[in-house]
């Protein structure tokens, strides 16, 4: 299945890129926050009265300026799919927080998820089947790695990683395995688990993105597919769309 990379730059281009979006197809896109808050004027205004009212209770400007245009441009995008108005498209919340659409003709209905780390968004979407897409700063606003590799990787995945030769090869082992498991966990909605060593994935740097292994009370890997995004040098990036068709 072809999967095609974008960035989110004449949004002419854009939305028709994302109106064309076929039953076959998945489309990533990556978009950079503008640098002053100029730049986000007239974004509010594409939000729903739940996300104005969400935004407003970020403390912080840099998180709320992440949760604004994420929700702008995921609106801009999903519109161009379905021809109608972003401010007319309404959320829902599975049980552990992914939003899907609220729409009259569930088959027909994007998938989508979202992901922003360090200044940059990135969107999936898709047809009729699950997406999530992880993305992470490796820079210095980047969680300090070490003491989370134990709680994040399995036996297996931290003899591998602790293997590697070099500190920058460890810490870009770490984050690609993040950005998978992260990747497969919001496809499926579940949002961080408990029990993250049930899942193991491929992450010594320029070995193929694979899932390994699965809970087992989850769809095969084999119903799964996994993509490294290409990313600028300090981020890490994956995307895990289902190969089954959902309604
Ligand atoms: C929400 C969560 C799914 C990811 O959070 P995150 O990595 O901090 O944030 P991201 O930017 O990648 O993703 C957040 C977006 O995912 C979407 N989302 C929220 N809950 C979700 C879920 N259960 N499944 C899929 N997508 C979800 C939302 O669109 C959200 O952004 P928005 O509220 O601005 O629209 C959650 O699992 C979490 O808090 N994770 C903590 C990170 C961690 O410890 N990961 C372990 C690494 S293996």
């Amino acid at each position: 299945m072809p999967i095609t990379y974008h960035e989110w730059g004449d949004p002419n281009v854009a939305l028709r890129t994302a109106a064309a979006l076929g039953s076959d197809e998945v489309q990533v896109w990556l978009a950079r926050l503008p640098a002053a808050e100029a730049g986000m004027a007239g974004l509010t205004g594409l939000l729903g009265r739940d996300e104005r009212e969400r935004a407003e209770r970020y403390r912080a400007d840099e998180a709320r300026q992440h949760f604004v245009f994420g929700r702008a441009l995921l609106r801009l995008l999903l519109a161009a799919c379905l021809n109608v108005e972003p401010a007319a498209l309404e959320f829902a919340y599975q049980p552990h927080g992914k939003p899907i659409l609220v729409f009259p003709h569930p088959e027909e209905n994007p998938r989508f998820n979202l992901s922003h780390s360090g200044g940059l968004l990135a969107i999936a979407l898709a047809r009729g089947r699950d997406v999530g897409i992880d993305i992470e700063s490796m820079g210095a606003e980047a969680p300090d790695w070490l003491p989370l590799a134990a709680r994040v990787f399995s036996p297996r995945e931290l003899g591998e990683l602790t293997a590697l030769p070099a500190p920058h090869l460890q810490r870009r082992a770490f984050f690609t395995g993040w950005t998978r498991k992260e990747a497969y966990l919001k496809a499926t909605g579940e949002g961080l688990i408990d029990a993250l060593e049930a899942i193991e994935v491929t992450l010594t740097p320029g070995q193929a993105p694979a899932l390994l292994k699965l809970p087992a009370s989850a769809r095969p890997p084999r119903e799964w597919s996994i993509r490294d995004i290409p990313m600028p040098p300090d981020f890490a990036g994956a995307v895990v769309y289902s190969s089954f068709i959902t309604t």
